[in-house]
């Protein structure tokens, strides 16, 4: 087994709750990891070694380490590997994050925890929708239907598990990308989905990790499905494009992506033109379009009653706490836009130089900005 430990120190015997992350240097899981590292939790970080690592994943395991994670260099894939890892680092914690294509090789993994009886909670890679509730389109499904496989796996070996369902990230929901809150919302036009009124939980990916990790150290959420409600963070897309054009300063035309058109962009992308035959759909996007479909048009967040045993919500469960809003989110992003506050204020010229003034907007930020 080979790690890296923080500024060399050796391992303190009487360290609890040592937590091991798998995935840390992906998308969900950079943010566990980080909520991890703020809880004070002994944080493991188990990360695949590969020479051709991007330069970001490389970037992403150096800032970890430097925060305090210990990093354990190997693949969930080798079940041996894995039980010493579990019984030799004592952990006690087991969070997976891996992506959408690697959902099937967490059956290793839970061979290897049911093996050595020593971990006191699992969570799965889930950090979306109620998997057992909700059923996207193809291929979508595929994906939740292995996922369940996950879960009934874990329910049958009698492994202590908590199922994150945390809705979506705070970001604007493009349809074809698995990571929309790496790009910023869109400053040319809006795609809303159907007529833009059904509601969803956008939830910073900060506060996915934050509750995420609440949720560990707590009896209630043993063998529970975790949802993330919080009511702030409740919005359509209509509400969300406006609350956007309030930070951007402008309005943006708003073009709608009916139903039948989403459905066939979840069938039919990449190489063959819409409409052709036969369909081919490309991983991970169309499986973006589909889930993308459940939320906006099904309303597959929102359609069901927390009648389960199995359900406990994040608010109920932390009423002090507070949720980052979408308003806040969106901030960030229009902060990468326009920079610092000094040069929100510069005014930004259009083609046909239009310039309006957009602080009298209450939720505005302080610019100048350009008018469409
Ligand atoms: N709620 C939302 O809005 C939302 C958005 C996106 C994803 N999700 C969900 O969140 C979960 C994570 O997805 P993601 O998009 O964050 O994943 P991701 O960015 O693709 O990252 C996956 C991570 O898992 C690691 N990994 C994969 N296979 C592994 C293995 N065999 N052993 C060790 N590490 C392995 C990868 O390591 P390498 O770097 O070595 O490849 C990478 O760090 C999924 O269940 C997904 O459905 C939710």
């Amino acid at each position: 087994m080979k790690s890296a430990h923080t500024n060399g120190s050796s391992l303190n015997e009487s360290e609890t709750g040592r937590t091991l992350v798998i995935g840390s240097s992906g998308f969900i899981g950079r943010f566990i990891t980080e909520a991890c590292l703020e809880s004070g939790r002994p944080t493991y970080v188990l990360v695949r070694s590969s020479s051709n690592s991007p330069s970001t994943k490389a970037t992403t395991i150096k800032f970890l380490q430097d925060k305090g994670a210990i990093i354990i260099y190997g693949s969930i894939t080798n079940q041996e590997f894995m039980e010493k890892v579990l019984r030799g680092y004592k952990i006690e914690v087991v969070i997976s994050a891996v992506g959408g294509e690697s959902i099937l090789d967490q059956f290793t993994l839970v061979e290897a925890i049911k093996n050595v009886h020593t971990v006191k909670r699992f969570l799965p890679s889930e950090f979306g929708h109620d998997i057992d509730r909700a059923e996207p389109v193809e291929p979508g499904l595929t994906m939740y239907e292995q996922k369940r496989k996950v879960r009934r796996e874990i329910e049958k070996c009698g492994i202590p598990y908590s199922y994150i369902c945390c809705n979506s990230i705070a970001a604007w929901p493009y349809h074809d990308n698995t990571h929309p809150a790496d790009v910023l919302p869109p400053l040319d036009r809006f795609q809303i989905y159907g007529d833009g009124t059904v509601k969803a939980y956008f939830v910073a990916g900060s506060d996915i990790g934050k509750f995420t990790v609440m949720s560990i150290n707590d009896e209630r959420t043993l063998n529970k499905t975790v949802h993330f409600q919080p009511p702030s963070n409740l919005l359509n897309m209509n509400e969300i494009a406006s609350l956007w054009e309030t930070k951007i300063g402008r309005m943006l035309p708003r073009v709608t992506v009916a139903e039948e058109d989403l459905l066939q962009r979840a069938q039919v992308l990449s190489a063959n033109p819409i409409g052709t035959n036969p369909p081919e759909m490309r991983i991970p996007q169309s499986v973006v379009a589909a889930i993308t479909h459940d939320i906006f048009i099904n309303g597959c967040q929102i359609n069901f009653s927390m009648d389960k045993p199995t359900d406990v919500e994040v608010c109920s469960l932390y009423p002090d706490a507070t949720f980052q809003t979408i308003a806040e989110c969106f901030d960030d992003f229009a902060k990468k836009i326009f920079g610092n506050a000094k040069a929100v204020s510069k005014p930004v010229t259009t083609s046909n130089n239009d310039i309006c003034e957009t602080a009298a907007k209450p939720e505005a930020l302080a610019i100048t900005a350009i008018c469409t």
